[in-house]
């Protein structure tokens, strides 16, 4: 009973509180106030977006190696000039709504004279609801039509002739690169020609998964692509720089995911060709390392990793044959050099915790033999 009664009072004071304000001088009051306001509030919000939209005018490659502002590829430009638009749409929008919100804050706020009133009670303005309804809608419909071109434009490109096929196959937590064309097998470092004006050579990656659900993503070079189990997703990348690009698994896939990186080395005209030609050569087979490779082939290194041509065809981890042409070890963990490949071979879970590759607990002659060998397959 007091419950309603309370209701009750609560709604005729309510539009009591209506009229005495609508009699009071409220509202000029507000609209004189709202010029100055409003100055200062745009100040205030174009200091706050300053840092992102600088950023993004930018296109500065310094900042970050993963910077999504610098496209240097065909995908990655389509993604960035959507990002773009999307973002000035909703810089405006938030410079809109929220100098709006911040002046109606600063002009309404309570004040000693409006005590025991109330704001004007508006109920169904037609004006004010066709403009809320109508205006997204509008919004909504040209942020889609233009992604739905950018999408057609990178998920429904043919790969032109001169295209380079590359499967790539995300593991705990290195990437196996295989060129099914051309005969190599490598990892973590995926090595691709530029595409000069001209003479498109783009290269398509099939995506799969050993295990758990991976993300393939360089930033510079295309949007990223979920690597699952059992599926097969396609992208494509098609540099238009030399270069080393860097990027990282982007789905959280275990204890190292972090430690899951991604180099893809852009090769001027001509130096492509160079680089599959050196990858087909068999490894030089010195007869003085012989020590090490008679240890490498009598422990069970080779239940794991392969050497293409040889004997060696473990699967489980990265295929050796030109080891020594990477640039890192572990997945882009350490530079590949001699301290550190000596380091990974005597214990890998010293410098990747987790990582799958055990300590073989050789002794300091057998490491020497090892790393010998293991230092010859260039
Ligand atoms: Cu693979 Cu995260």
């Amino acid at each position: 009973m007091r419950d309603q009664m309370t209701s009750q009072n609560f709604i005729s004071q309510k539009r009591e509180g209506c009229t005495k304000i609508r009699k009071s001088q409220a509202f000029p009051l507000c609209q004189s106030g709202m010029k100055e306001g409003f100055g200062s509030v745009l100040t205030a919000m174009l200091i706050l977006s300053g840092p992102a939209l600088v950023f993004a005018a930018s296109g500065n490659n310094t900042f970050t190696p993963t910077n999504i502002f610098a496209p240097l590829s065909t995908p990655a430009r389509a993604i960035y000039q959507n990002a773009s638009l999307v973002l000035i749409i909703c810089a405006a929008i938030f410079l809109v709504v929220g100098g709006l919100l911040v002046a109606t804050v600063i002009r309404f706020r309570r004040r000693p004279e409006h005590e025991n009133l109330e704001p004007p009670q508006v109920y169904g303005s037609n004006q004010i609801e066709l403009a809320w309804t109508v205006i997204p809608i509008l919004i909504v419909l040209v942020i889609t039509l233009a992604t739905t071109r950018t999408i057609y434009d990178v998920q429904g490109a043919l790969p032109p002739p001169g295209t380079v096929n590359v499967t790539v196959v995300g593991h705990q937590w290195w990437w196996k690169i295989r060129y099914p064309d051309l005969g190599i097998v490598t990892a973590n470092e995926l090595h691709v020609p530029v595409t000069e004006s001209g003479k498109r050579r783009p290269t398509y990656l099939r995506l799969e998964s050993a295990d758990v659900v991976h993300s393939f993503w360089v930033p510079q070079l295309a949007g990223k692509t979920d690597v699952v189990p059992n599926r097969r997703n396609l992208m494509w990348i098609e540099p238009t720089q030399p270069g080393t690009f860097v990027g990282n698994c982007a789905e959280y896939c275990g204890l190292q995911h972090a430690r899951m990186l991604i180099r893809v080395i852009v090769h001027p005209p001509g130096d492509f060709e160079k680089w599959v030609a050196a990858q087909q050569a068999a490894p030089v087979d010195n007869p003085q390392l012989q020590a090490g490779r008679k240890l490498f082939f009598s422990t069970s290194c080779i239940n794991c990793h392969a050497i293409n041509g040889t004997k060696a065809n473990g699967q489980f981890g990265p295929d050796l044959k030109h080891l020594m042409s990477r640039e890192t070890l572990g997945a882009g963990v350490v530079p590949n050099t001699a301290d550190n490949l000596r380091a990974w071979v005597r214990d890998p879970q010293r410098i990747k915790p987790g990582a799958l590759m055990p300590n073989m607990q050789l002794t300091d002659g057998e490491l020497n033999q090892m790393v010998t060998y293991l230092s010859s397959l260039k």
